[in-house]
């Protein structure tokens, strides 16, 4: 066995399930598509098996648009985008199909998912004629059998009813059922809690953290930092469209960089710090801080200066706080 190959496979190591690497998104906007709106730009980002990146930012900061190209919604602009290790930036039609076994999505509102006429097992049947039109009638219901277990779903509250008759938890759970069913390696879950009452909502929450046990990849898209907090294992903060800060779940909440991010963690109350904590971690900030823009205190030839995000400490990025400000800093504009 050689080195390469005994050596312990840390996420560093490991393919990545997906990996963005600067992906841009510019939308035609305007009378016949006269201007454009930059809504991603040079976004890059990993999401590993077993492992839950939230996307977080305010609304209209491009979460959206990175999961939509991710499921090839939209295209993608610029940069590249792996699954697996592929490069899936630019696929075929005819390659969609089996894209979607390995990426499925999730979207915010399960109601609108759901046509109120029909019953909702009706969601399962067009995967059924598309991936699996020759499968057993028992083997097919031993296979929703087992994604209804898998979202702790119990078949016959379900099956039969129209979607008036189940709560938002349950037809969000369905939706997930559904994706579950193609076995996938990434789901995007965009925003998937915020039209959940407070009970429902620590079910799905649950169940992601499940799901992401079983060794499913998730981009958990959410404008709610404190859902970001609870479930992920790193988040990525998303401003204006540029990944402003990203890093561990813990490190980047408990020491946040980026003036946004600490906007953003300012409105969540820290219970358990002492004050004296809050003094000591407010001091260590301003240390790294010295400066308005963390590049001025790296040397001009730190490589990760040029791609818009200075490392902090392992894996715990931030981005140059002046972008696009007044008076921007004169190594970024
Ligand atoms: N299809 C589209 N055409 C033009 N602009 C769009 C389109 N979709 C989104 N946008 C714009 O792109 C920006 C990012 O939107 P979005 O990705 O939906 O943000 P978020 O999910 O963070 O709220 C917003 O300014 C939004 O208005
Ligand atoms: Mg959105």
């Amino acid at each position: 066995m050689t080195a390469t190959a005994s050596a312990p496979q840390t996420r560093e190591t490991r393919t990545p399930v997906l990996s963005l690497d600067a992906v841009d998104k510019v939308y035609k906007v305007g009378t016949f598509g006269s201007g454009e709106l930059r809504a991603v730009r040079s976004a890059s980002l990993e999401v590993h098996a077993g492992e839950v990146v939230s996307l977080i930012g305010e609304s209209g900061s491009g979460k959206s648009t990175i999961g939509k190209m991710v499921l090839h919604l939209v295209s993608t602009d610029g940069g590249t985008m792996r699954v697996g290790g592929q490069d899936v930036t630019r696929l075929k039609r005819g390659r969609l199909r089996d894209y979607y076994r390995d990426v499925q999505g999730v979207f915010q509102d399960p109601f609108s998912s759901f046509n109120p006429i029909y019953k909702v097992d009706r969601v399962f049947d067009t995967v059924r004629r598309s991936y699996f039109p020759k499968i057993r009638r028992a083997d097919w219901h031993l296979k929703v059998d087992d994604a209804l277990a898998a979202v702790t779903l119990r078949p016959e509250e379900i099956l039969g009813k129209f979607p008036h008759q189940l709560s938002g938890g349950q037809l969000q759970r369905l939706l997930v059922a559904r994706a579950l069913l193609l076995d996938p390696k990434l789901l995007v879950a965009d925003e998937i809690i915020s039209m959940l009452d407070a009970s429902t909502r620590v079910d799905v929450l649950n169940l992601l953290v499940e799901l992401k046990h079983k060794g499913l990849g998730i981009l958990f898209v959410t404008h709610d930092l404190s859902l970001g907090n609870y479930v992920s294992d790193r988040v990525v903060i998303l401003y204006r469209g540029r990944i402003v800060e990203s890093g561990e779940t813990r490190e980047v909440f408990e020491n946040p960089l980026h003036p946004y991010t600490r906007d953003l963690l300012a409105s969540v109350p820290q219970l358990d710090a002492t004050w004296a904590e809050v003094e000591a971690q407010e001091a260590v900030r301003t240390r790294r801080l010295a400066g308005t823009c963390v590049f001025h205190s790296l040397a001009p030839s730190e490589p990760d200066a040029a791609e818009g995000l200075a490392q902090v400490t392992d894996g715990h990025q931030v981005g140059c706080f002046r972008l696009g400000a007044d008076d921007p800093c004169p190594r970024h504009e």
